[in-house]
C-alpha cells in the first residue's frame, strides 16, 4: 500500500495506545500494530467507525523481523511522522523473562528500527513507567542499559536467569532501561531529523493499571496515589495528552528526556509526612 501521506505508528492497542490512536490519527493513516490479533482488530474496526484511515499490522515487538517489517510498511505507506510504543507487558501479566524481552528488548528493537524508518521533523515517544524512575540502577549498569547493542542486550549479566528476583524487579529495570535507550536513541534520531522521548505514566486506567491495583503491590500503589498531588488515577488520555506535546509543534526543542506523568506520585514520595497525612482514599477498582 502505498499513500504517501502523513502515517502515524501506534504499537500496542490497549488502553493507552487506543487513546493515543483517537487523539493523533485524524488527518493521518494510523498504522496500528498489537501482538493479539483480537485487540488490534477491534481497535481497528472503532477507530474506522469513528472516521479514521486505519491500516492493521500483526506485530510481535519482541522479534526483530516483525518489527522490521512493521517499519517497512509504515515507510512504504507514506512520510512516518509519528511513532508512539506502547506495547508491553506489565509485572502480574507475565514473567521476568517475557517482560525482559518484551519490555526491554521490544523497546531497543522498535527505538532500531524508527530510527531509520521515521521522517525529518518526525517525533517518536516510548512509554515507559515511573517504576522506572523509582528504580534507577547502579551507574555502570544503566550505562550497559542505555548502550549495549540490541542484539546482546539481553546477554547483560544482571539479566541472566535467577539474576532478577520478580516479575516486579524485572519491569522496574526494563522501564528504567526504557528510560536510557531513549536518551541514548536520540542522537541518531537527531541525524535524521527527527526527536525521540519517553512518557513515564503512573497508575492509569487502563486494562493493565486495573490489573496491577488487583494485584500484590495493588495496596501500596493505592496508597502512593492517595497520597500524591493530585490524588487521582490517570486517564489512557492524560498519556495520550502528553503524547501529543511530544509529538507535535510545541516540544520542537524537547528530545532525549522523560516526561513523568504520575500525578505527582513521584515527588509525594520525598514529601513531608504532614503534607500528606489527609490523603483521600482511592477506590478500589479503576473506571477503564
Ligand atoms: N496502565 C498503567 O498503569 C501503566 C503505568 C505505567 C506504565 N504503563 C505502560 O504503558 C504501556 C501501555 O500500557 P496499557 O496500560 O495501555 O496496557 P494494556 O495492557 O491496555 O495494553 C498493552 C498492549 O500491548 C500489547 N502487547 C503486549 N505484548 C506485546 C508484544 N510482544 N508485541 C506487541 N504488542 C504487545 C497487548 O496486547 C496490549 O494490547 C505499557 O508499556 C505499560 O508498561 C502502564
Amino acid at each position: 500500500m502505498s499513500e504517501g501521506g502523513r502515517v502515524v505508528v501506534v504499537t500496542g492497542l490497549g488502553g493507552m495506545g487506543l487513546a493515543v490512536a483517537r487523539r493523533l490519527g485524524p488527518g493521518s493513516t494510523l498504522l496500528l500494530a498489537d501482538v493479539n490479533s483480537a485487540t488490534l482488530g477491534e481497535a481497528a474496526h472503532a477507530l474506522r467507525a469513528e472516521g479514521q484511515r486505519v491500516v492493521e499490522q500483526e506485530t510481535d515487538v519482541s522479534d526483530e523481523r516483525s518489527v522490521a517489517s512493521l517499519a517497512s510498511a509504515a515507510m512504504e505507506m507514506g512520510r512516518v511522522d509519528v511513532l508512539v510504543h506502547t506495547a508491553g507487558l506489565s509485572p502480574v501479566q507475565a514473567s521476568v523473562e517475557a517482560i525482559l524481552r518484551v519490555d526491554l528488548l521490544g523497546t531497543a528493537l522498535v527505538l532500531d528500527a524508527f530510527a531509520s524508518a521515521i521522517a525529518p521533523g518526525g517525533a517518536g515517544v516510548v512509554v515507559a513507567s515511573m517504576a522506572g524512575t523509582m528504580f534507577p540502577q547502579e551507574a555502570d549498569l544503566e550505562r550497559r542499559l542505555a548502550t549495549t547493542p540490541t542484539a546482546t542486550l539481553l546477554d547483560l549479566p544482571e539479566l541472566s536467569e535467577g539474576a532478577i528476583a520478580d516479575q516486579g524487579s524485572a519491569y522496574g529495570l526494563a522501564k528504567r532501561a526504557n528510560q536510557l535507550r531513549v536518551r541514548a536513541a536520540s542522537v541518531g534520531w537527531g541525524r535524521r531529523g527527527a526527536r525521540v522521548n519517553s512518557i513515564s505514566p503512573g497508575v492509569i486506567s487502563t486494562s493493565m493499571g486495573a490489573a496491577e491495583l488487583e494485584g500484590t503491590s495493588g495496596q501500596l500503589m493505592r496508597s502512593m496515589v492517595a497520597r500524591s498531588g493530585t490524588g487521582r488515577i490517570g486517564t489512557p488520555d492524560d498519556i495520550a495528552a502528553a503524547a501529543e506535546f511530544l509529538t507535535g509543534p510545541q516540544s520542537t526543542f524537547i528530545t532525549g528526556t522523560d516526561l513523568l506523568v504520575d500525578g505527582g506520585v513521584v515527588a509525594s514520595l520525598a514529601a513531608p509526612e504532614q503534607l500528606v497525612g489527609s490523603a483521600t482514599p482511592v477506590p478500589s477498582r479503576s473506571s477503564a
